[in-house]
């Protein structure tokens, strides 16, 4: 029977190695989140890096990393510290996702970086190409792997290849700035179908296309001259029955069996019945406008003095990239944002903003989401962020209110938020007056919808919508060689 194998980056988990106890944790990111919960029913593996530097590991600990992952149905593709540095560090994440979140200025063009991309994409084909058979299908996800599709077609044309982009797609007049543009888009247009979350990243990879190649195209389908490739959009959603249930779950915990994040924000609400939380999730990214969203809370508090020791913004930043500069510098920027804001306004008996920088259990993030009345997301550039549709999931008592910024994918699906300019802090600090005094029955009048819909568009049906399309377009490829 033919498979379905996945190819990212990252795997669902990653390793946690303390001295010689080697432990399977969940990733973070979208990617990892979303496509954790669907990869197993599709009876193929998911082949990937599992986070370590190779060069660090003994023989012996390898085989058991492979071995872990293995019975997960995972198959690793092992990365060299160099191989971190240039392929992973570098081109794709000081080259690719800054240019297509638009932050051109922190580019950097180091031509090994690329050759190192090129080497390791050709690697995690390489195995692609060992664990999968003709007739077999391979979804291969995000701005790291860009290269892969066309390795695995030019090798094994029987193999049918998806390809799924998490991030935005730039203009063509950004994505032109690349050196190395025509080769990404070669890559690419190995694959029989390329998804993006919505339109306009679609729209911006065919107009590049045309531009650049210079290919016949009708709608969303290109006419390559051995093939045909069709283009959409897939806006992807969340495992909501997972979120819904994991709340249910939560709220019905006596109060010995709570955690101890649960039991802390409970006293805060049992120390003044009007006090307010504002949620904020991110990883610690500058794409997420996190600097911008801190002095937005401090102009709230400016200008709404009334809330001081009414509100607190919990800020949860998972550490992220750690080794590239501009993440450096951002932690830096955040950690004194928080302790101006702190100094600024604290009083001893209340902290305007906890800031944890670090990733917590799905425990305490469910519990963070059923206890905000508020979130705030306002990325600079996000291709959807998944953490909007979380928080309406886990929100079953149909409360609660969303500030969203209009740059992050999910925007087009989120009507019912109170859309902002991330770059605007006096507009985010007025969404946030709005969203704190919105009348309950408006409430949950915009939650309601926004959980139909979330509910109805979730992981399960992204997923099969796109291997259902990608079956056509095999057809559509049969009939075209057929003439
Ligand atoms: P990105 O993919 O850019 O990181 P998303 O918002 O799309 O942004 O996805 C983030 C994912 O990471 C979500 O599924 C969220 O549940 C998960 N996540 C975020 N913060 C944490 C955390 N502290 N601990 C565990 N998972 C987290
Ligand atoms: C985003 C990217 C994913 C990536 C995730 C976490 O969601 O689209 O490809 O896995 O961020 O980043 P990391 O660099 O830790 O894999």
């Amino acid at each position: 029977m033919s498979k379905l194998h996945i190819v990212a980056n990252r795997l669902p988990y990653s390793i946690k190695k303390e001295d010689d106890e080697i432990e399977l944790i969940a990733s973070v990111g979208g990617l990892a989140t979303g496509m954790k919960s669907v990869y197993e029913d599709y009876g193929g593996k998911w082949i990937g890096w599992s986070g370590l530097n190779s060069d660090d590991l003994e023989e012996k600990e390898s085989q058991k990393i492979d071995s872990l992952l293995g019975e997960k149905n995972c198959v690793t593709v092992p990365l060299s510290e160099n191989e971190i540095l240039e392929y992973y560090e570098g081109f794709s994440n000081k080259t690719i996702w800054p240019l297509f979140h638009y932050f051109t200025q922190y580019v950097d063009y180091t031509p090994a970086n690329w050759e190192t991309y090129k080497k390791v994409n050709q690697r995690f084909a390489d195995k692609v190409l060992e664990v999968c058979e003709e007739g077999d299908t391979v979804w291969v996800h995000d701005y790291q792997l860009l290269l892969v599709p066309e390795m695995i077609k030019s090798k094994k044309p029987g193999v049918t290849v998806g390809f799924f982009l998490h991030i935005p797609f730039p203009s063509y007049e950004v994505f032109r700035i690349l050196p190395w543009r025509m080769e990404l888009l070669k890559g690419m247009l190995g694959a029989d179908l390329l998804g993006f979350h919505i339109y306009d990243y679609e729209r911006h990879f065919i107009s590049s296309v045309r531009r650049l190649y210079g290919y016949e195209i009708n709608f969303n389908q290109i006419n390559l001259e051995d093939r045909v490739i069709k283009v959409d959009a897939y806006p992807m959603g969340i495992d909501y029955d997972k979120f819904v249930n994991a709340s249910t779950d939560i709220m019905h915990k006596s109060i010995h069996e709570r955690s101890d994040l649960h039991k802390e924000l409970e006293k805060y609400f049992l120390m003044a019945p009007q006090r307010r939380l504002v949620l904020s999730i991110d990883r610690l990214d500058y794409s997420k406008g996190i600097p911008q969203r801190l002095k937005a809370f401090g102009n709230f508090l400016r200008k709404y003095p009334e809330f001081r020791g009414k509100v607190t913004m919990i800020m949860l930043a998972v550490p992220s990239r750690g080794h590239v500069e501009e993440y450096q510098k951002l932690k830096k920027e955040v950690d004194e944002l928080v302790g101006n804001i702190n100094g600024e306004f604290g009083k001893v008996n209340w902290v305007p903003v906890w800031y944890f920088y670090r990733s917590l259990p799905f425990e305490n993030l469910i519990e963070l989401y059923a206890s905000c009345d508020v979130a705030l997301i306002t990325p600079l550039r996000d291709g959807m962020n998944l953490v909007a549709k979380e928080y309406v999931a886990s929100r079953i008592t149909g409360t609660g209110a969303i500030v969203l910024s209009e740059m992050a994918g999910v925007s087009k699906e989120m009507g019912e938020a109170i859309t902002i300019n991330p770059i605007n802090e006096d507009e985010i600090a007025d969404a946030l007056y709005k969203a704190l005094t919105m009348p309950v029955d408006e409430q949950k009048e915009r939650m309601q919808l926004l959980q139909h819909r979330i509910q109805r568009y979730s992981i399960f049906k992204w997923a099969s919508e796109f291997v259902n399309d990608l079956n056509k377009v095999k057809e559509l490829q049969q009939e075209f060689l057929a003439k």
